[in-house]
């Protein structure tokens, strides 16, 4: 059996028809090696754009590039096997023009082979996301709060907190539904906002900061595991990372300063003569 039959892995179709079933679970990952584990219990990986907070420590996600999100790309590839990995179109790379976006989607399905890309905007956006669908690639939407835009919004707010603001939103999610996405992630949204989104449109939203009424969940990986310093209010950490890791630079130090490492076990002796 070749490597690439071996390798079964989750498509945006079967994502897609989750809507009103099991729960989608998806995280972000950057890394090979996180990638490994995420793949193990995650329907989905994305590659966000937010690896410019995490990875590189931008105030925000403007500066990240193409090649950045290619790069991590192909590590989180490489490191999964099953999960659907869905990799952010970055700011600047799509928004121009419609064939603007194809180019950048199509490099990135090329060099990365993940299946999907993921783009920011509702309305706007729509005709762009039909444009990159019929032509083969796989878009999953992200409406609500979306960080490419903070110069715009002026603050990263929660979205849709009163009902006067409601239209735009779910026009955005009609839009990307009708579109042809194959699911939109609902970013910082009114909780009850974001389940009328998830009952009127019939693609699944993933939710971040929206409702357990969503048709799955995603959030950062390094939120989530606590290594991040600062966390929005719909993070739940299900881990305290950053001290382990601390302590156990603080012990590696520590030995280096008193020669305790490397021991004896660490070191090579030499080959046994003649
Ligand atoms: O870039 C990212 O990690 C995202 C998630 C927050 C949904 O878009």
């Amino acid at each position: 059996m070749s490597v690439q039959s071996a390798i079964r892995r989750r498509t945006a179709p079967e994502i897609r028809a989750r809507k009103n079933a099991e729960p989608i679970v998806m995280l972000t990952s950057y890394h090979a090696h996180t990638a490994a584990l995420v793949d193990r219990h995650c329907d989905v990986i994305l590659v966000g754009d937010s690896l410019g907070n995490v990875m590189h420590g931008f105030e925000t996600t403007l500066p990240v590039t193409l090649d950045m999100m290619i790069l991590q790309g192909r590590a989180v590839m490489r490191g999964s096997q099953h999960a659907l990995v869905v990799v952010d179109m970055p700011f600047g790379s799509y928004e121009a023009s419609r064939e603007q976006a194809f180019h950048s989607a199509a490099r990135i399905l090329k060099e990365t082979h993940c299946g999907a890309v993921k783009l920011e905007g509702g309305t706007r956006m729509a005709e762009t996301i039909a444009f990159l669908v019929e032509r083969g690639i796989p878009v999953m939407g992200h409406i609500g709060l979306t960080p490419q835009s903070i110069n715009t919004l002026g603050s990263f707010r929660a979205q849709g907190r009163d009902e006067a603001g409601w239209a735009p939103i779910e026009n955005d999610a009609r839009a990307v539904a009708q579109a042809g996405a194959f699911s939109v992630v609902v970013e910082a949204v009114a909780e009850p906002l974001a389940r009328k989104i998830t009952h009127e449109i019939d693609i699944p939203t993933i939710g971040i900061g929206a409702s357990a009424a969503c048709d799955g969940q995603v959030l950062v990986l390094e939120d989530m595991l606590g290594l991040s310093p600062r966390t929005a209010k719909f993070v739940r950490r299900y881990g305290n990372l950053a001290p382990m890791i601390e302590s156990a630079i603080e012990s590696f130090a520590s030995d280096v300063r008193s020669r305790a490492f490397p021991g004896p076990e660490h070191v090579y002796g030499m080959n046994p003569k003649g």
